[in-house]
């Protein structure tokens, strides 16, 4: 990994000066990198990640491409899935085109049948005494269906980690979750740093680009990025008003992210527990990733922004700016995600940043996924997601939105500050509590902030 760019020399500072200060080339690979026997991809394949909806799969074997590795997915006549190494052990046929069987597959070109997980069930041009069946198997991974995506584990047998399944998923009863995929010509790493930058949200969303977010947004935040037992928060307090706002987003090591709706117009109190997006950032290749996960319906998320089921699928989001399918022209009218990520080049240049004090977050990202490598690299095993018993893991992303009392002072940036990190962090105290009741516990729990806030300045 790179270091930002240090202080200029005084030629590189004159104006008209490109000549001397053309970018030195990149070399992040061992962040950005995720084929096979890379340091990065040995790392990504210790966890699950999603990359089809199970809606996509019907009755044909579909083309995957995952982490480098083109493969092919499909389910058997008897509802077993399977995810194979796509070309054919036998000669190389893709097996997109082999026929789906009860049990399993056949190739088209000679009829190898492979069951879901490899193994060789037949070679029928072969002699009935031929044994090369049981010498050889088709490569395969272990797939997990859950909530309408399919999940691929593609690290090795015995360092399968437990499925991990998350409480706001499930949680409250009134959430229904509904899948979605987009396609982004880009390195996965530019993802999960779009989603550790939260001033983006301030000009790209509000000021510069657009209103895409609520007018809330246009009001300068402070930024915080506090650890959690899942990776941190990335997350913006604000006084708006006669109130002050905490919209948190959790990132979680390797590439989930889960993101409050941008849709607040912070003109009544409520704390919220309840992410708009569950998404993780999948690596295709090198060069291509899946924006991919759920979409969160509920009570809370419909009171502030009108979506539904329909609203979502593969290349379909109800927010501009996630696809490439409009007009250039449109796009550089108002630039949203898509156009700001992809066009840092299909593998961003670290080496020819500039970084400033509002990509703390950024930087916390690589340095963390940057060690996390590094312990994979050493034989260890990264840290997952931490399993809350039989239950299912606890996230913090939230937003809190509270009537500041006329006693307290919030427009010092650091109180204002100050609130935002207890706020968020008493997210975390209360993780042991199902989310409705950490709701409950952390809106008594911010009261009671801000009636000490009001003590501390009375003194
Ligand atoms: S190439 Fe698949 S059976 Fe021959
Ligand atoms: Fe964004």
């Amino acid at each position: 990994m790179t270091k930002p760019s240090t202080a200029a020399t005084q030629r590189e500072l004159r104006p008209y000066s490109g000549y001397h200060n053309r970018p030195a080339p990149s070399d992040d690979s061992f962040i950005t990198q995720v084929g096979p026997g890379t340091p990065g991809g040995e790392y990504l394949r210790r966890y699950w990640h999603p990359f089809l909806l199970a809606s996509e799969l019907k009755d044909l074997p579909v083309p995957v491409r995952l982490l480098g590795e083109d493969l092919v997915v499909f389910r058997d006549g008897s509802g077993q899935l399977g995810l194979l190494h796509r070309h054919c052990i036998h000669r190389g046929t893709s097996l997109e085109y082999g026929i789906v069987a009860e049990r399993g597959i056949r190739c088209c070109y000679h009829g190898w049948h492979f069951n879901v997980d490899g193994t060789v069930l037949d070679t029928p041009a072969e002699p009935q005494t031929s044994r090369i069946k049981d010498n050889f198997v088709q490569g395969a991974y272990r797939i997990h269906e859950w909530k309408g995506l399919l999940f691929a584990y593609m690290g090795p047998v015995d360092a399968e980690p437990e499925f991990p399944t998350y409480d706001c998923v499930d949680n409250p009863s009134d959430n229904e979750v509904v899948p979605f995929r987009m396609n982004l010509p880009c390195n996965w790493v530019q993802i999960v740093e779009n989603g550790s930058d939260p001033i983006h949200n301030a000009y790209l969303h509000a000021i510069v680009a657009g209103q895409q977010f609520s007018a809330a947004f246009k009001v300068l935040p402070q930024l915080d990025f506090p650890e959690t037992p899942l990776g941190f928060l990335s997350m913006a307090t604000r006084k708006v008003g006669d109130y002050v706002f905490v919209r948190a987003s959790d990132i979680i090591l390797p590439n989930m992210g889960q993101f409050p709706n941008g849709a607040n117009r912070v003109d009544a109190e409520s704390v919220g527990l309840r992410p708009f997006l569950t998404r993780w950032a999948v690596a295709v290749d090198d060069h291509n990733s899946f924006y991919m996960g759920f979409a969160h319906l509920n009570s809370y998320n419909a009171g502030v922004r009108k979506i539904s089921r329909e609203d979502f699928g593969v290349d379909q989001i109800p927010f501009i700016g996630q696809t490439q399918d409009r007009p250039h022209a449109e796009r550089q009218r108002e630039p949203g995600d898509f156009d700001a990520v992809v066009t840092q080049g299909a593998v961003a240049n670290r080496k020819a940043e500039h970084l400033g004090t509002t990509d703390r977050g950024v930087v916390l990202f690589r340095r963390l996924l940057a060690n996390a490598i590094r312990t994979t690299a050493e034989g260890k095993v990264p840290v997952q997601p931490r399993l809350n018993g039989d239950k299912p893991v606890s996230t913090y992303a939230h937003e809190v939105v509270m009537r500041v009392p006329d006693d307290v002072n919030l427009d010092d940036p650091q109180r204002l500050a100050q609130f935002g990190r207890e706020a968020a962090l008493s997210f975390v105290e209360f993780d042991h509590l199902p989310p409705l009741e950490r709701e409950r516990a952390v809106d008594k729990k911010v009261r009671e902030i801000l009636q000490s806030m009001a003590h501390a300045s009375a003194k």
